[in-house]
């Protein structure tokens, strides 16, 4: 497992100064861009969650980033995949959360009747930096009253201490950490 992962981790690229000057850029395509490098990604994926998470009833993958991974888990897996998405893209009754970013705010919102009170739900993403996705989608799935077993993540940026927002006993798994 271990070397799976550190072969993975030497085929995502980094681009500094994107999209803003000072930052440091993770390009999870990069490493998709290989046939190679995705079925390992996708194989330590699944790995992962029958080892971390194997109650899991639902895969809910975060706009936009978090549906490569969603998708392709909850297939493999036999489970119901389910989008959180960015105010105004999802029809029929939706539930919505709005939370504060460093500028202003932003809405999530999930389709209302795909999540079932007690839902055993695991939320993908690329990756966790400050967590305010990640936390914010806990509230909205909570606030549904599915029961939010835990977040799986290809990368943490572990210097910006993303964990430290997240709830408390929602457990977050990564599979590779940079500073
Ligand atoms: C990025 C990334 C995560 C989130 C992490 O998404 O894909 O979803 O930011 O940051 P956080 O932990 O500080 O919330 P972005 O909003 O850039 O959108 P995208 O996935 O559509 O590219
Ligand atoms: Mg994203």
């Amino acid at each position: 497992y271990e070397k799976k992962i550190a072969e993975l981790k030497s085929k995502i690229k980094s681009f500094p100064d994107f999209p803003k000057k000072g930052i440091l850029f993770w390009d999870i395509f990069s490493a998709i861009s290989d046939g190679t490098t995705s079925t390992l990604l996708q194989n330590i994926l699944v790995q992962t969650v029958k080892t971390k998470f194997p109650q899991v009833e639902a895969i809910i993958g975060l706009e936009s980033r978090g549906f490569l991974f969603s998708f392709s888990l909850a297939a493999e897996l036999g489970v119901g995949c389910m989008p959180v998405r960015k105010k105004g893209k999802l029809p029929g009754d939706v539930v919505s959360f709005k939370y504060d970013l460093e500028y202003g705010s932003d809405v999530l919102e999930i389709q209302k009747n795909t999540i079932r009170p007690g839902l055993k739900c695991l939320i993908v993403d690329d990756l966790i930096a400050t967590g305010g996705s990640i936390t914010a989608a806990i509230h909205l799935l909570k606030s549904c009253g599915a029961n939010v077993i835990g977040c799986l993540t290809v990368i943490e940026l572990e210097s910006l201490n993303g964990r430290k927002n997240i709830p408390e006993g929602v457990p977050v798994h990564s599979l590779i950490k940079y500073d």
